[in-house]
């Protein structure tokens, strides 16, 4: 990754520049310029560029992020930093998070402080305000299972709203900021309920138990952390080593014919079955079956442990990566009759 421009002297926050390199700021590390660019460290700094422009894209920590070419306009990267403790409630804590703070980092920090809840969401790349916008999850939790409301500034009014757990209208890697309310908020800060003791620990998918049985560890947020760090380092890339956005597709969701005509082609079928007849099939084992994993484009490819990731190897261009993207998709959907839908975000 090229060293970060935003920390030069010339990029002071909270101050418009123009014509700045977003190549530090996705983790698929692609060149592409801003137009004009403003990354507003508060609320009230927020509020005064959004009187003057109204941003064309809203950047966060540009991990769900595929720029296939220059941002015209205004480019506002949100980094509100603030960790406060709001409330001790008998067993639990109510914390606040301020949307620009990486989420990883917030992630140890809680575990550090003894708080459980958010060990399995460890190592996912991004921050906290972009972590609502796709519900994000990974090893049976997902953010709303300890989401207790958020803050967002109201794009028209200037206003800063309260948006509780229903409202948001989680769905799986979905909510209303992806949805009906795109484009209209801001997600300045986050607040999550998590327990001070008897943590309710999720061992049961992937690897987790099996590891913390090997270590003689006994479950606990950070060594459950340390084994979500251990799979996860093992099979996707580390995003400051080869640029990439995590799952570049989500799963698919088949009905009930849908899913017995596949598995009727495919017996070795991978699925987890949902409520109402409905099947998740994983969109990497279908990419991987369809011969995709590890293939490799000059610069950009799929990564070769773990197929539903695409990679910039360095120096790839966007509009190639979206156009390998695009193969995938067909491809997938040629051989299996399933169609997949980018998890990115697609500029
Ligand atoms: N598989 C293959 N080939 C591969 C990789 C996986 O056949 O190259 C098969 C595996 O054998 C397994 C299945 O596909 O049966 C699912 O794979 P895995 O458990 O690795 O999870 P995933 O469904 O691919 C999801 C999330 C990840 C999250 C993991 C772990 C989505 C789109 N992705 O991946 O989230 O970390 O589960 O919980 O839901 C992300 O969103 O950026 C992300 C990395």
């Amino acid at each position: 990754m090229p060293e970060s421009n935003v920390n030069s002297p010339a990029l002071q926050p909270d101050m418009l520049h123009s014509d700045v390199s977003l190549r530090s700021l996705n983790t698929f590390g692609l060149e592409a310029k801003a137009e004009r660019y403003y990354r507003a460290t508060s609320v009230d700094s927020l509020k005064r560029i959004l009187k003057v422009e109204q941003p064309s894209l809203v950047l966060g920590g540009g991990s769900n992020l595929l720029l296939t070419k220059d941002v015209e306009g205004l480019v506002v990267h949100v980094d509100i930093r603030e960790r406060r403790l709001l409330q001790e409630r008998e067993g639990c804590v109510l914390l606040q998070a301020g949307a620009g703070e990486p989420w990883h980092e917030y992630v140890m920090h809680t575990i550090a402080e003894g708080y459980g809840g958010l060990e399995n969401l460890s190592l996912i790349p991004g921050v906290v305000g972009a972590a609502p916008i796709q519900n994000i999850g990974a090893y049976g939790v997902e953010l709303k299972d300890h989401f207790s409301g958020l803050k967002a500034l109201n794009r028209e009014t200037l206003e800063e709203e309260f948006f509780d757990e229903n409202s948001c209208k989680f769905g799986y890697r979905a909510s209303c900021f992806k949805g009906e309310l795109k484009g209209k908020y801001i997600i300045t800060h986050v607040r999550f309920t998590l327990t001070v003791d008897h943590h309710d620990h999720r061992l049961n998918y992937g690897d987790i138990r099996s590891i913390l049985e090997k270590s003689g560890k006994s479950p606990s947020p950070k060594s459950i952390s340390d084994a979500v760090v251990a799979i996860r380092s093992s099979k996707l890339p580390d995003p400051s080593e080869i640029g990439n956005s995590g799952s570049f597709f989500k799963n698919p969701e088949l009905s009930e014919s849908e899913f017995l005509a596949l598995q009727k082609l495919r017996p070795d079928l991978r699925f987890y079955e949902l409520p109402e007849n409905r099947y998740k099939i994983p969109a990497a084992w279908l990419i991987d079956q369809a011969g995709w994993k590890g293939h490799r484009r000059g610069a950009i490819g799929v990564h070769d442990k773990q197929a539903l990731v695409l990679v910039n190897h360095g120096g790839g261009k966007g509009e190639d990566l979206w156009a390998l993207a695009k193969e995938i998709q067909q491809d997938v959907e040629d051989k299996f009759g399933v169609k997949l839908n980018p998890e990115v975000n697609v500029i």
